[in-house]
């Protein structure tokens, strides 16, 4: 059987593709689902998708993963320097993640810096813009060997 894979988008990022390209490209998200889609084929994990810019929406869908998933690419947007409910839900999945950013987070606002939820993402990857989410595969599929 596939490794189940969730694969988490927050706030504004349906709008991929709108957003400043400086920091973004011009992927939109449609495109960038189905391009970690086919990256999980190639290496044995099946990718579901699902993005939100409601908190409890998210909040409830990560509730819903609980034994559900393998793993799961989390790109919380904005939510990931300030939102401590998702990280509580976060902690409640009971399967490792990685916190995954289109943009260089180090390098922009100093707010960006902060992450609420990196000390319980198995690792966290930022600033390759959609090469970041292969990279996140690849670690869930070391991770789960
Ligand atoms: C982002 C970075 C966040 O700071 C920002 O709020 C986003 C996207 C990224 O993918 O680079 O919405 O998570």
């Amino acid at each position: 059987m596939a490794t189940r894979i969730a694969l988490l988008h927050g706030p504004n990022l349906n709008m991929l593709g709108r957003r400043p390209a400086a920091h973004y490209g011009t992927v939109t998200l449609p495109q960038l689902e189905a391009q970690v889609r086919a990256w999980g084929e190639e290496l044995g994990m099946s990718v579901a998708t699902f993005q939100t810019n409601h908190e409890g929406a998210f909040l409830e869908h990560v509730h819903g993963l609980v034994g559900a998933v393998d793993g799961a690419v989390v790109n919380p947007g904005a939510w990931t320097h300030y939102q401590w409910s998702i990280r509580d839900a976060l902690e409640m999945l009971g399967a490792p993640f990685v916190e995954v950013h289109l943009s260089n987070v180090e390098e922009r606002e100093p707010h960006r810096r902060i992450s609420v939820i990196r000390d319980i993402a198995t690792a966290a990857v930022w600033g390759k813009g959609p090469d970041g989410y292969r990279e996140a595969l690849e670690i869930l599929r070391e991770r789960l060997a």
